[in-house]
């Protein structure tokens, strides 16, 4: 099934426009999936379902989406599933991911795609990513949603700046960010390298001052600035 046949199936309500990822992220992720032949698959963050859907079209294997407020969308990422014809492959989790994934990791389960998309505090992110990074297969590959977020890219920076075990990959979409496992950690348990940096706080700014208003010239020059430093 492809990205355009997935998006006439599934329902995204008018009344939240914002929770699902944008439909040309869906597409990326779903070819991302089948260029790099990936089929084991967890995600945090769960709502509607648009990024389980395009995951689970791509592998056509079995995929764990986790999160404890499925009500709150009107159980609507369920049904999206089921329309689908995907619910014998999706194993639902309804709790929190700091209660799931240690689980997964009890259960010696491991993966090579993990899409982040839960909780968007700080604390929440890097949470997932630290279980994210002990179920995460060699070679395996890491997606964070919503890096036009502070907390997201505070998160990005850390692994960045502190884990040499991951590849950054530049997104072609400004608002995922990717990175593949390349082996284990073997840092200094005493090692700290700062990622608070004012560059990339200087860069948040500039993302949220574009976001707002109207796309200006004096907007569009300082995006493409953006694209340079991140
Ligand atoms: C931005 S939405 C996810 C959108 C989804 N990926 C899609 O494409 O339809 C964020 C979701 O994370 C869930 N969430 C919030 N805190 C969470 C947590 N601690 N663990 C797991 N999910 C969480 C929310 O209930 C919400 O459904």
């Amino acid at each position: 099934m492809t990205p355009e046949e997935i998006n006439k199936i599934i329902e995204i309500p008018a009344w939240d426009s914002v929770s699902a990822i944008k439909p040309n992220e869906a597409a990326y992720i779903y070819q991302f999936i089948k260029e790099h032949n990936l089929s084991r698959t967890v995600e945090t963050g769960f709502a509607f379902a648009r990024s389980a859907s395009h995951i689970m079209a791509a592998t056509e294997n079995d995929h764990i989406a986790i999160d404890p407020f499925q009500s709150r969308y009107k159980n609507m990422g369920l049904s999206n599933i089921e329309k689908l014809g995907f619910s014998d492959k999706l194993r639902f989790e309804p709790d929190f991911s700091h209660n799931v994934l240690p689980k997964l990791v009890n259960e010696k389960k491991t993966f090579d795609f993990i899409f982040i998309d839960g909780s968007h505090s700080f604390d929440g992110i890097l949470i997932d990513f630290y279980y994210a990074n002990l179920l995460l297969e060699q070679k395996g590959y890491v997606m964070l949603h919503d890096t036009w977020m502070r907390s997201t890219r505070l998160v990005e920076n850390y692994i960045k700046t502190n884990l040499t075990n991951y590849r950054y990959i530049k997104s072609p979409l400004r608002n995922l960010s990717i990175f593949q496992k390349l082996g284990e950690d073997t840092r200094d348990g005493m090692g700290f390298t700062e990622f608070y940096t004012f560059k990339s706080y200087f860069v948040y700014k500039l993302i949220t001052w574009m976001a707002n208003g109207e796309r200006t010239f004096l907007k569009s020059v300082a995006l493409k600035i953006k694209d340079i430093l991140k």
